[in-house]
């Protein structure tokens, strides 16, 4: 059996070296670049593919696949709003994803970022960086008197919820899948006014779908309280960027933790030292002392890339013995 992996980055070769030293039969290897039409000849012979979120997974990709026999996707993190189910489907792949590969990394930082963030530890640092070691005026807020409202209550924002609750925090919940144990804890609001209205600060924890597209805009923003704190470790597209610079501007949002950004595509993940991103917007967050802007790294531990490696690598095995590995996505 052979697989071929798209988009390999060194960081995650220990966790691929471990799991072919675990499964000694099946043959790997690997580009670092991603799958599209052109490279698709690259996995010649494989009997499935593992790639990774980059960028989008196109019908011609999969035609050019498909031309070759392979019919087997297995991508390598949670998202998948890249890719086209249409055609996939036109070609008949087998495709899955990695739903939960390490929720707490996620939502450990998130609410580190949202300590930070009510804390101002990045403008502290800023004047201690310049030897200016005076207290004031970065005066900040304790976890403990906040009302946090979580909006999505999946894996990942229940994971959040634990640890806002380990602070002793006040916790409300927006989703309209609502989960039993979240619902048994009295945590759910009936609609996300409700939440913007009472929450001091607001995580997003739902996916980028259609219609949670710029979620936060400047109407959702007006019925949130003044000086409100937002984190967005989820997807870029939930937020309308230019409406969210509005606020900051105005103060309505004092302070806001973006690991993800409407245009990551590209620039994310890259080293831009002395080089510059094309972004005005982008560049204005970053100097900003009240944004914690970080480059889609909530996700980037070692476990989670273990993980990531190993269940997708297991799953793209199944699909080759002709299985349906228990992380296959229906569609
Ligand atoms: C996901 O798993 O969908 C993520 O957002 C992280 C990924 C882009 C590596």
């Amino acid at each position: 059996m052979k697989i071929f992996a798209y988009g390999i980055r060194e960081d995650e070769l220990p966790a691929l070296a471990e799991w072919k030293n675990e499964n000694p039969t099946v043959a790997v290897d690997y580009s670092t670049g991603p799958v599209t039409a052109e490279t698709a000849k690259l996995a010649a012979g494989a009997d499935s593919i593992v790639a990774l979120q980059e960028s989008p997974f196109t019908k011609e990709a999969f035609a050019a696949l498909s031309d070759l026999g392979i019919k087997n996707l297995s991508v390598r993190n949670v998202g998948t709003e890249n890719i086209d189910f249409e055609a996939a489907k036109e070609f008949d792949f087998n495709i899955s994803n990695v739903p939960v590969y390490s929720p707490s990394a996620v939502a450990e930082y998130a609410m580190i970022q949202l300590s930070r963030a009510l804390r101002r530890t990045k403008p502290m640092d800023a004047k201690v960086a310049k030897h200016d070691l005076r207290w004031a005026p970065t005066i900040g807020r304790e976890m403990r008197m906040q009302t946090f409202g979580v909006i999505g209550t999946g894996n990942i924002g229940r994971q959040a919820i634990k640890i806002l609750q380990g602070f002793g925090a006040k916790v409300i919940a927006y989703d309209k899948f609502q989960n039993k144990d979240i619902q048994a804890e009295g945590l759910y609001v009936d609609s996300l006014d409700e939440l913007y209205a009472q929450a001091d600060a607001i995580t997003l924890h739902v996916p980028g779908v259609p219609e949670n597209v710029n979620m936060i805009n400047k109407d959702s923003i007006a019925k949130m309280k003044d000086g409100v704190v937002i984190v967005n470790v989820s997807r870029g597209n939930l937020v309308n960027t230019d409406d969210l610079i509005a606020a900051l501007d105005s103060g309505k949002v004092s302070d806001v933790a973006l690991d993800v950004y409407e245009g990551e595509v590209g620039i994310f993940n890259k080293d831009w030292t002395d080089k510059d991103f094309s972004d005005d917007r982008l560049a204005d967050l970053i100097t900003r002392d009240n944004v914690y802007l970080t480059p889609h790294t909530a996700f980037y531990t070692t476990n989670a890339i273990n993980e990531m490696i190993r269940q997708s690598f297991d799953a793209a095995v199944a699909f080759a013995k002709g299985e349906e590995p228990t992380i296959a996505i229906k569609f």
